[in-house]
């Protein structure tokens, strides 16, 4: 049986990794500036994650919901008191498209409305409400088409004020800082006007945390640096830094109901085990206030870069347009295509970035990362685009 062929794939093998570096099956280092998509928030095989992990697995791995789960308790009392919600509750699940499912399910249940607002250049995730809410026609199957969505711009408070005024939508739903559509940060003010409008239209405004959350930005949530209380935010990815899980938070006002919302291996012991892991370690090793350091590095080192003369060659070197982020969730959009540029990252310089589109260099490494592999990426990114 052959592999369903859905992925580019770059034809390397990762067979070990610690912090910040993943070896391949022939020996050779790299640097994750990818974290595996913003997955590993702290660190490739961190030892209290991997003792965490494997002392769990060997008192018990799984059961079912239908039991009391101590760990889920603890995890949601202990996402409270790091990210400042600890009069939300918690629902548990497996991935970042499962929670913006569920987050836009519970809205619809609450509001007793069908209709749902997303933005353009968003990305939600491969479920149905969550992708039919994603703004790329290429991936919404005709199956997935019969949500009713509609898109905004990003920052047209007034088109969403149009969208919300017929009285019938049930959620806003927004990332926190949009990822795959191109490292675009919703405004302070947008945010914020987000929140009256749908305080004001009685619609659910669902923050999209799954890829700015968890410390990456430099606060516990993206939207955090606006001020806002969504009714919903979604978490994923860096959640477990690579088990498998994801989750709701979900504000005092929604009434819970027996069956609402369920799942079979969300919440899972070891997917908790692993959650609480990564809390502790984002704790003690302050990698929230680490994250925006390295950040500001390197978003400094990067503009002093793009305020070289352009380029020559603007395929081989494209110029940098504009160099957008917060903490460790970071663009670097190019003048041209980067496809060769970030394959002369990886196999000559031996750094792994993330992509979006076909201009903008995307960078999402561990949270632990250090100055001097920020100096090491910056220094191979300026020879990369000065050589013949
Ligand atoms: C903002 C955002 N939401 C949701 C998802 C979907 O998460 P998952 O792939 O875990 O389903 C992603 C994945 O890239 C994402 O970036």
């Amino acid at each position: 049986m052959n592999l369903f062929d859905v992925y580019n794939l770059f034809d390397v093998v990762p067979v070990r990794a610690e912090g910040c570096k993943v070896w391949d099956d022939k020996g050779v280092e790299y640097l994750d500036l990818y974290g595996g998509h913003a997955v590993i928030s702290v660190g490739h095989s961190h030892p209290a994650y991997l003792r965490a992990l494997s002392e769990q697995a060997a008192k018990i791995g799984f059961y079912s919901n239908s039991v009391r789960n101590p760990l889920q308790e603890q995890l949601a009392r202990r996402i409270g008191e790091v990210s400042g919600y600890e009069d939300y509750s918690l629902f548990l699940v497996n991935s970042g498209a499962e929670a913006n499912e569920n987050a836009l399910k519970l809205a619809s249940f609450a509001t007793g409305r069908d209709r749902v607002v997303a933005f353009r250049k968003s990305f939600h995730g491969r479920t149905s409400g969550a992708v039919a809410a994603t703004d790329n026609p290429a991936i919404v199957s005709p199956f997935n088409s019969h949500h009713r969505i509609s898109f905004c711009e990003l920052g047209d408070a007034e088109g969403v004020e149009r969208e919300l005024s017929g009285g019938d939508v049930a959620a806003v739903i927004v990332e926190g800082i949009q990822g795959c559509g191109g490292i675009n940060i919703p405004s302070a003010a947008f945010l914020q006007a987000l929140s009256e409008l749908c305080r004001k239209h009685g619609t659910v405004l669902v923050l999209d945390e799954v890829q700015s959350g968890y410390g990456r930005t430099g606060r516990f949530f993206a939207h955090q640096w606006a001020g806002i209380r969504p009714g919903i935010i979604s978490m994923g990815k860096g959640i477990a830094n690579g088990f498998p899980c994801g989750g709701i938070l979900i504000a005092p006002e929604f009434q819970p109901r027996k069956g609402m919302l369920g799942t079979t291996f969300g919440g899972n012991y070891l997917a908790c085990a692993c959650a609480l892991a990564v809390l502790d370690i984002i704790e003690n090793e302050g990698l929230i206030a680490n994250a925006l350091a390295c950040g500001d590095y390197l978003v400094d080192g990067l503009q002093k870069i793009a305020g070289r003369a352009v380029m020559p060659d603007p395929i081989r070197h494209p110029s940098i347009k504009q160099v957008r982020g917060r903490g460790l969730m970071i663009g670097i959009e190019f003048n041209g295509p980067v496809e060769d540029l970030r394959r002369r990252l990886l196999f000559e310089d031996y750094i792994f970035t993330g992509v979006s589109g076909k201009t903008i260099i995307r960078l999402l490494p561990p949270l632990c990362l250090s100055r001097k592999d920020c100096d090491r990426f910056l220094s191979s990114l300026d020879s990369s685009l000065r050589s013949e």
